[in-house]
């Protein structure tokens, strides 16, 4: 794909461009109960909702944390714990047996060959199950459910978490046709017009499908070096899956703290931050994004406790003019990250022409960092000149917009729309 960006025509694109297989947003009629399961970090989400013409009346959620054991070995243990999680919940709700058709978000790269069938094509943040890469996630989760006598649960859908913040945002807001996760990884999906689909082998009458780009991927064939530093070089070695992921290690939530560290630690051995020696900044995972915000955020109330800990916990010796160059650098990571989504955005705005869009965003990046949004808005805007957007928080998208997925899914289904057959790929020709 072509996205009108420095793109090598040498060298094949490295964006998944997936097919969703959801032609349409919500439409108003959707009502019933559903179950959704948000798979992506740490941390694991059931949801169950009620909804009613195309609302949310009863939402409850319940969290898990995923054991680093179980993010790193074999994937039959994975998804019998997701299938324990959803076992647990629908007993403490005394749902038990009752059948639900359930969402499920898997925000990693997959080959969707249908609404229900994702093809993991490689693990991506902090996931590295043995045994998953090639399969069909709904079929092992489908396998672990069917184990526990409790549940009657009919999988009908497997998504990414960009594509439930756009369906997310969509229930917000009916312009938006953009949706962003700016968290532990970072991606975006959008609406695409059917006709602009290059290799499209359906039959349906559909106009527009959502497409999930993959963007964490972008640079994967080298297009972006031209950007990378010695730091990003750093970051990427010490990451769980090394040469992967370029445009996601340069700003997601999971490498940004390490960016900032390793910029210090440069800094430090040149002798222009403290007072020679390194102390702890060497350390992979000392410094996470969380303290890069914090630092953001008291730099704009005019306070530095956040810096000041940062140095001490560093056991670096430092004096006070060293806090600046901590304010300074963290400003340096933050603007480029939102530089970099919102190049993406003003293309993906110029490329669907719209009136206005709504771009639904959400992520702990995107939440906790008090300049993000700001930049982002003005960054976007002199990218994408005459095209009105607004960015919106599609909070918890991910998990709720599985469960209104779920719904859409359903509906399509009763309405025997075919949501399961046709084999496309969605690389797109201009
Ligand atoms: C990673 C995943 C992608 C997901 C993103 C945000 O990039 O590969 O599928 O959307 O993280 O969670």
């Amino acid at each position: 794909m072509r996205l009108g960006l420095a793109e090598n025509p040498e060298r094949p694109s490295s964006l998944l461009m997936e097919n969703t297989f959801i032609p349409q947003l919500l439409d108003g009629t959707e009502c019933g109960e559903y179950l959704a399961l948000d798979l992506g970090g740490t941390n694991f989400r059931v949801l169950y909702v009620v909804l009613k013409d195309g609302k949310f009346v009863e939402e409850n959620v319940d969290y898990f944390e995923v054991p680093r054991e179980l993010r790193l070995g074999p994937g039959e243990d994975l998804f019998d714990f997701l299938a324990q999680c959803l076992s647990e919940f629908v007993q403490k709700r005394k749902l038990c047996g009752r059948n639900f058709k359930l969402g499920f978000t898997f925000s990693f790269p997959m080959t969707q060959k249908s609404l229900d069938v994702g093809i993991l094509v490689s693990w991506t943040k902090s996931f590295n199950c043995s045994g998953v890469v090639g399969q069909d996630a709904v079929s092992m989760l489908n396998k672990a459910i069917h184990k526990r006598d409790n549940l009657n649960i009919d999988v009908n859908a497997i998504l990414n978490d960009t594509t439930g913040t756009l369906v997310m945002g969509s229930y917000l807001d009916h312009r938006c046709a953009l949706g962003i996760i700016m968290g532990t990884g970072s991606n975006g999906a959008y609406i695409e017009k059917v006709e602009r689909i290059e290799k499209w082998l359906g039959k349906h009458p559909e106009k527009e499908m959502l497409v999930d780009i993959e963007w964490g991927a972008f640079g994967d064939n080298g297009v972006l070096d031209f950007i990378r530093t010695q730091w990003d070089n750093a970051v990427d070695e010490q990451s769980l899956l090394v040469h992967s992921y370029t445009f996601e290690k340069y700003y997601g939530g999971k490498y940004m703290g390490d960016l900032f560290r390793e910029v210090l630690l440069t800094l430090a051995k040149e002798g222009c931050l403290g007072k020679g020696g390194v102390g702890k900044l060497a350390t992979h995972g000392s410094i996470t994004t969380t303290t890069v915000s914090t630092i953001e955020k008291e730099s704009m109330e005019g306070e530095q406790a956040t810096a000041r800990k940062a140095l001490e916990e560093a056991e670096l010796e430092w004096e006070e003019e060293d806090l600046e160059v901590l304010k300074y650098v963290a400003g340096l990571v933050s603007y480029r990250g939102a530089l970099l989504v919102s190049l993406l955005v003003g293309v993906l705005l110029q490329r669907m022409e719209r009136p206005h869009c709504t771009v639904a965003i959400d992520g702990s990046l995107y939440r906790h960092h008090p300049r993000i949004r700001p930049l982002m808005e003005h960054l976007i805007a002199k990218f994408a000149p005459g095209h009105p957007f607004d960015l919106r928080q599609a909070h918890d998208g991910s998990g709720k917009g599985a469960a209104l997925v779920a719904a859409i899914a359903d509906r399509l289904h009763k309405n025997g729309a075919t949501t399961t057959t046709t084999t496309t790929t969605t690389t797109t020709n201009d």
